[in-house]
Parts: C-alpha cells; sequence; structure tokens
C-alpha cells in the first residue's frame, strides 16, 4: 500500500469542468452547491424530495427514514412502488419504441430491443415464474452470461417482488451451492452455456453440480439457450426458458411491494468466514442507482451508455440493469472478453454502437494501455463524451492514457467510489461541474455525509493524513443488512466506532482541496482486477485440499490487476523441494473449482510453517512484505519461529 500512497501524494495534475459540458438532468454547479446546503440543513427533506421527484409511486411515503432501529435504518417505510414499473412502464408511452439495449454477443450477434419488446420480455417471464409458483419474497438465483436475458430474469423478479440473487458466471459449483444454501433459493436461471475467450463457460452443468450436492430448496431450474451446447434437463426440475414463456401473455400486473422490501442479495467477500449477503431494499436502492446515474452520467436523451460490468457484481446492478433503465437510456451490453478476438473489441464496440459514455475498471483500462495507443487510435471514438471508472483507485498514469488516447483529451473522466453495500455512487466527481484529479474520486455527492476519521473515530482534518473512510448519516441506498445475519451486518460496519457511522473498510486521506484519495482496503480483503477476494476464503480453499495443512493469503501488487494472489502454504508431511510446478498447478484448478478461476494464486510458496506471534496470530503484514519483496522492517524477534523468515522468501 506504501507505494500507492507516494504516487497519489505527488499527483499536482488538475482538469478545470469545461463550462460548455453538456447538461440535461445533472444540477449545475450553482445548484450543487444549493443541493449540499440543503442536505447538511434538512437531510430527510432533502431525500424525500429526490425521491417524490425521481420514484414513481403506486402509494407515496409520508415516513422518509425511520431510525428507531439503528443502525438498521429504514427509507420511505409507508411508500409503496415496483422497481421493474419504474424501469419499464414509466417509459413506454415517451419511448416506447426507442432501443432499450444493444446486445453484442462474444460471437458477433447483435441483438436489440426496445423498451416496449424488454418490458414485453420482463412481463412474459414474471408471468413464467409465477406459473411455477414463485412469489413474493421467494429467493431466485441468476447464474447467467451476460446476455440480455439475465437483465430480464432480474427484472422479472423485481416484477413479482421475487428477490434476485445473482452469482458471476465465473464462480465454481462449490461457490454457486454456498450461495444457493445461503439464500434458500426456491429456483435456479441459468444458460446451456456462456461465451468467453472464445470458450463456452458451462453454466448448466456447474449448477447440475452444485444442486446434486444439496440445495434442497431449489424447486426449478430454468436454462436459456444461448450457445447450443446439449445439456442433460432434469424431468421435472429443468425447464427451457423458450418454452416456458411460449404461450405466456405480454403484459403482467406489477406486484407493488413496500419500499423496504428485499430487492436483491449479492454475495460479497469480507475479511471472515463466507461471503455475506449483502440484502438492498427496493425503494432507496432504486433511487441511488437512478439518481446517481442522472447526475453523473449527465443523462442526456441520445446518449449510449456502455457499463462493461458483468451482472453478477453490484456494478452490473446499478449501471446495467437499474439505473440506466430507470433513467430510460440505450444501453450496451456484451457478453465476452476485452481482448476477444483482439485488443480493438472494446473500441470495435465503442465506434459501432456510438457508444457516448464509456464506464469501466482500472484493471480494464491498465490491460488496453499495456497494448499501446496504436490500437485505439485505429477506431473512431469521437462519440465518446464521457468516461467513468471504478472498482479500485486508478493510477494517474491509466488515468492520463484514458483521458488522452480514449476520450482524445475531450471527455471528463469520473472516478466513481462505492461499493456492494453503498448501492450506488457515493464519493464521484459530476462532469461539468467538478474538478478533476488523475486517482482522486474528488467530493461526495450531495446529501452524503463522507469523512476521514483516526481510531478514535476524530474527524481527521490535517492534509494528506489518512485514516477510515466512514459515512456519517444514512443514504437510501445503503444495504439494510446481511441475509440471515444481523448481528455479522452490525459488527462489521458498525461496531468499530459504536454505531456512530458507517465503516467502508477502505483507507484514505483528504489533500488540502477538500479531495478524497482512497488507499485500498483496510481489511483482509483483496481487490483483483477489480475484484473483491477475502483472504480467508481463498486459505479456506486451499486448505480443503488433502495435502494441506496450512495457508495463508495476501495480495502482492501486479501491473494490470492492481493485486494478485499471493499464497503461502504449508503441507501435511514434508514440504514439496525440486521442481514444485505440477502441484501447484494442482492447487491452482483446486482453488479455481473451490472458488473460481479469479481467486487463483499466482504466486504460492511452500514453508514448513508460517510466522506466527506467540499468541499464535499469522503475521500477515510480514507475509506481505516478502510476497512484495520488500525489506522487513519490523522486529522479527518476537516470533514463535524467526528462523522461517529465508524460506519464506524463497
Ligand atoms: C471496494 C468495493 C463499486 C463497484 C465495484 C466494486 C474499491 C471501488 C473505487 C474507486 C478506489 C475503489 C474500494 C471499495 N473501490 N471503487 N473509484 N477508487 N477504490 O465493488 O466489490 O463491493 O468493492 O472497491 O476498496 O471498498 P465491491
Amino acid at each position: 500500500m506504501q507505494k500507492n500512497i507516494e504516487s497519489v501524494l505527488i499527483e499536482q495534475r488538475r482538469f478545470e469542468p469545461d463550462p460548455a459540458f453538456a447538461t440535461a438532468a445533472r444540477p449545475s454547479a450553482t445548484e450543487v452547491v444549493r443541493l449540499r446546503e440543503r442536505a447538511a440543513e434538512d437531510p430527510q427533506g432533502y431525500w424525500a424530495d429526490l425521491a417524490r421527484t425521481h420514484l414513481s409511486w403506486q402509494r407515496p411515503f409520508t415516513v422518509t427514514l425511520d431510525r428507531s432501529q439503528a443502525p438498521n435504518f429504514r427509507w420511505f417505510t409507508d411508500g409503496c412502488l415496483n422497481v421493474s414499473w419504474n424501469c419499464l412502464d414509466v417509459h413506454l408511452e415517451q419511448r416506447g419504441e426507442k432501443t432499450a439495449i444493444i446486445f453484442e454477443g462474444e460471437p458477433g450477434d447483435v441483438r436489440k430491443l426496445t423498451y416496449r419488446e424488454l418490458h414485453a420480455e420482463v412481463c412474459r417471464f414474471a408471468n413464467a415464474l409465477s406459473a411455477r409458483g414463485i412469489g413474493s419474497g421467494d429467493r431466485v438465483v441468476i447464474y447467467m452470461p451476460l446476455v440480455p436475458e439475465a437483465v430480464i430474469a432480474m427484472q422479472a423478479c423485481a416484477r413479482i417482488g421475487a428477490i434476485h440473487s445473482v452469482v458471476f458466471g465465473g464462480f465454481s459449483a462449490v461457490s454457486l451451492k454456498d450461495r444457493i444454501e445461503d439464500a434458500g433459493a426456491v429456483c435456479v436461471v441459468t444458460a446451456d452455456g456462456g461465451w468467453r475467450g472464445g470458450n463456452i463457460v458451462e453454466l448448466k452443468a456447474a449448477t447440475d453440480k452444485a444442486l446434486t450436492e444439496g440445495c434442497t430448496s431449489v424447486r426449478d431450474v430454468i436454462v436459456l439457450r444461448r450457445t447450443g451446447a446439449a445439456v442433460p434437463m432434469k424431468t421435472g426440475r429443468d425447464h427451457w426458458w423458450h418454452e416456458l414463456v411460449e404461450d405466456m401473455p405480454t403484459d403482467c400486473a406489477p406486484r407493488w411491494v413496500e419500499a423496504e422490501h428485499p430487492l436483491f442479495l449479492l454475495y460479497t467477500s469480507g475479511s471472515t468466514g463466507k461471503p455475506k449477503g449483502i440484502q438492498h431494499a427496493s425503494a432507496g436502492y432504486l433511487l441511488g442507482a437512478k439518481l446517481t446515474y442522472l447526475w453523473v452520467f449527465d443523462r442526456q436523451e441520445a446518449d449510449v451508455f456502455w457499463c462493461t460490468a458483468d451482472v453478477g457484481w453490484i456494478t452490473g446492478h446499478s449501471y446495467v440493469a437499474y439505473g440506466p433503465l430507470a433513467a430510460g437510456v440505450t444501453i450496451v451490453m456484451y457478453e465476452g472478453a476485452p481482448m476477444f478476438p483482439d485488443g480493438g473489441r472494446f473500441w470495435r464496440i465503442c465506434e459501432q454502437h456510438g457508444v457516448t459514455i464509456l464506464y469501466t475498471a482500472p484493471t480494464a483500462i491498465r490491460a488496453l494501455m499495456k497494448l499501446g495507443d496504436e490500437i485505439p487510435a485505429g477506431y473512431d471514438l469521437s462519440c465518446l463524451r464521457l468516461l467513468g471508472s471504478v472498482g479500485e483507485p486508478i493510477n494517474p498514469e491509466a488515468w492520463m492514457w484514458y483521458h488522452r488516447v480514449i476520450g482524445r483529451g475531450r471527455c471528463p473522466i469520473v472516478d466513481t467510489w462505492w461499493q456492494t453495500e453503498t448501492g450506488a455512487m457515493l464519493i464521484s466527481p459530476l462532469p461539468g461541474v467538478t474538478a478533476t484529479k488523475p486517482g482522486s474520486c474528488t467530493q461526495p455527492l450531495p446529501g452524503i455525509e463522507a469523512d476521514i476519521v483516526d481510531d478514535a473515530g476524530q474527524s481527521v482534518t490535517t492534509p494528506e493524513a489518512g485514516g477510515y473512510l466512514v459515512i456519517r448519516e444514512p443514504w437510501p441506498s445503503m444495504l439494510r443488512t446481511i441475509w440471515g445475519d444481523n448481528q455479522r451486518y452490525l459488527d462489521t460496519y458498525w461496531a468499530k466506532f459504536q454505531n456512530r457511522y458507517y465503516v467502508a473498510g477502505d483507507s484514505a486521506h483528504r489533500d488540502a482541496d477538500g479531495y478524497f484519495w482512497i488507499m485500498g482496503r483496510i481489511d483482509d480483503v483483496l481487490n483483483v482486477a477489480g475484484h473483491r477476494l477475502g483472504t480467508m476464503e481463498i486459505e479456506s480453499a486451499l486448505v480443503a485440499h488433502p495435502r494441506i495443512a496450512e495457508a495463508a493469503v495476501v495480495g502482492k501488487q501486479h501491473d494490470i490487476k492492481g493485486e494478485s494472489v499471493f499464497a503461502f502454504v504449508v503441507c501435511r508431511g514434508a514440504r514439496p523441494m525440486g521442481d514444485t510446478g505440477a502441484f501447484e498447478q494442482e492447487l491452482r484448478d483446486w482453488v479455481t473449482q473451490q472458488l473460481g478461476a479469479i481467486a487463483k494464486p499466482d504466486d504460492i510458496r511452500f514453508a514448513d510453517n508460517l510466522p506466527k506471534t506467540r499468541s499464535g496470530k499469522i503475521m500477515r503484514r510480514l507475509l506481505r512484505a516478502i510476497a512484495r519483496g520488500e525489506s522487513i522492517t519490523q522486529d522479527v524477534s518476537t516470533l514463535e519461529n524467526p528462523t522461517i523468515i529465508d524460506q519464506l522468501r524463497g
């Protein structure tokens, strides 16, 4: 982490907002000042106004915020609405024939759906779910490729009040099983497969595997035909999507739900134990997703918005499936790998579909930057007007490249900080309003009381001094709890400062202009290519291997992925010596099978034991220094086993 801090500290470049930058839904500079004042004086009034203006309610709310069970906050509690209605039906009159989704499959197939067609497909699938006996409050796991049907399935759940839990298609059968079981899902929606890097990701096979190992709650599996590959279908349990929807009406009355009705669960990694099911509520979440879309992406009717994230992550929920649809814009969805079949794929998509706003992750930017300036120079990117970044701190070099080579120096960059838990962006520039600095997510959005505090919970006011990133006041799109484990919710996000503020788990500092610079996670969570991984999860996966006795996982800086997984491993019996390549590969495959390919360690080092304190705690800081090839500055004489250091160094 030290290295990152230095590189941001010397960053002095500043890009002033372009006053000519288009504005429609986004507040002007003066309006932003006014909004901030209003939010500070009367936060509830501020949010209530926005919720009335931007959401369509079946029954209006009178209670804005219920703090009676703080920190389990509840918003707009007596109001009723339907999220899918707010994303689709509200547009039918004015935008029925407008393209909602431009889909490009990895093999190159292109499909477009208008808002009317999307509405009809969502209704048909919602009716099919209802016909299977799935109703309000039931959990539906969605394990699909990034195709329109993934969004259709999510919206269909929202339409009938079912709670979806999307599991990223790159996760393994074991991870899928854990999530299905934790959620108690009654249905899994999947596909025969999806295309990725020229190969088929066998989603149905993984689903079958997950279901043979338990998951007794699942009654129905719905399978989309995507690749056409033959897959076994289990009579009574498995149904083809196209057969189920065939005779279904293209209209489906929405199920009006209370504002706090859970919209979805999304599992994410924490520092301990199994992934936690982050639970979001209908109204507050949608308000956050829509409002930040309008403001941060400067909503224009003619925009073609491409967020490259998979719907398996929160970014794909808020800025593929919900926010932009609620805002009535055209979105692009691309199924496959960013570099398939070559490094020009992204830019070809931008050119061909006239993308005006591109929202992607620093890891993708770095990977594309590595291929050089010539590839993007070969494409007409003149449609682009705004660029976004999310998922991890963007290094100033990558920011500058994005700005210069992709944005051709004309497009503002919005570096947006947020989390699965926050539901929507919380800290971000507003294009045309906020001056940007490469590597800084700039300032909290109006209404968001972000702060940096020290161990005692005191606000850190010295410029450049680091601390914990916290949010002092509740906001509508915040998580409501962890599914089935409210205690963990309280412990993870609130206990550190006695429930006074939400603790994000990141460290950050502020410069003299009050700009936020995110330094990274303070807990044992890694950020590998913008994906959150708990070190404990990977350790548990390794230890589940019959030959492994103990494991410790740390992050190591990586040029493209930001961080990579470095595992220190103690075997049962003797330490493997000589050429350990084959065994390392076996362990990588093992982790891939247990968790998914994103979690597999790049580096594996075998040792006789791990460095521990006398109380038996693994000294991760020491392991991190070793993994990164840094010199060891800490006192190792108190180690239980100081001689181990040389062996760990390899
Ligand atoms: C963690 C949340 C938010 C969607 C993608 C990740 C890191 C996210 C930024 C940013 C610096 C960032 C933080 C955060 N992060 N965006 N713009 N600058 N760091 O969601 O998987 O819940 O991960 O990603 O460390 O805590 P997530």
